[in-house]
């Protein structure tokens, strides 16, 4: 009985972060132009997670560019700098985003 509560725990937790990261995107208005499974200005949240699985780009250094923007990685749009994104936010950004692979059918 003790382990199944702690299961329950353990996995209200999880959904929790993964609302309380959504929340961000909401907030830093991420959502205008990127969605979940559909291109809209950026790439979908799952595109880019399945081009960083092989590991070729971190959390980490997702974050970073979460922070400077970027360009000429997706098309020919880019992605303007977030500075009002605090280094904490960014990462949990990031590895919210890089998480969203496993939910690709
Ligand atoms: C004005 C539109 C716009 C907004 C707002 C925006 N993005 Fe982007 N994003 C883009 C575009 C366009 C690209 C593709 C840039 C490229 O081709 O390199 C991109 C790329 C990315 C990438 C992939 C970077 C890489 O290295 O491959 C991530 C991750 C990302 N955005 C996360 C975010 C997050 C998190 C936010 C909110 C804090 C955000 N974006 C806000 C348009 C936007």
């Amino acid at each position: 009985m003790k382990k199944l509560s702690l299961i329950l725990v353990l996995a209200a937790s999880a959904v929790t972060a993964a609302e309380a990261s959504e929340g961000l995107a909401a907030k830093y208005a991420c959502v205008a132009c990127h969605q979940a499974s559909t291109k809209v200005v950026g790439p979908p949240w799952k595109d880019i997670a399945a081009k960083y699985v092989d590991g070729s780009t971190t959390a980490l250094q997702l974050a970073e560019s979460i922070k400077r923007g970027g360009s000429g990685k997706w098309g020919a749009i880019p992605m303007p700098p977030q500075p009002a994104v605090s280094d904490a936010d960014a990462r949990e950004l990031a590895s919210w985003i890089l998480g969203q692979k496993e939910q690709k059918r």
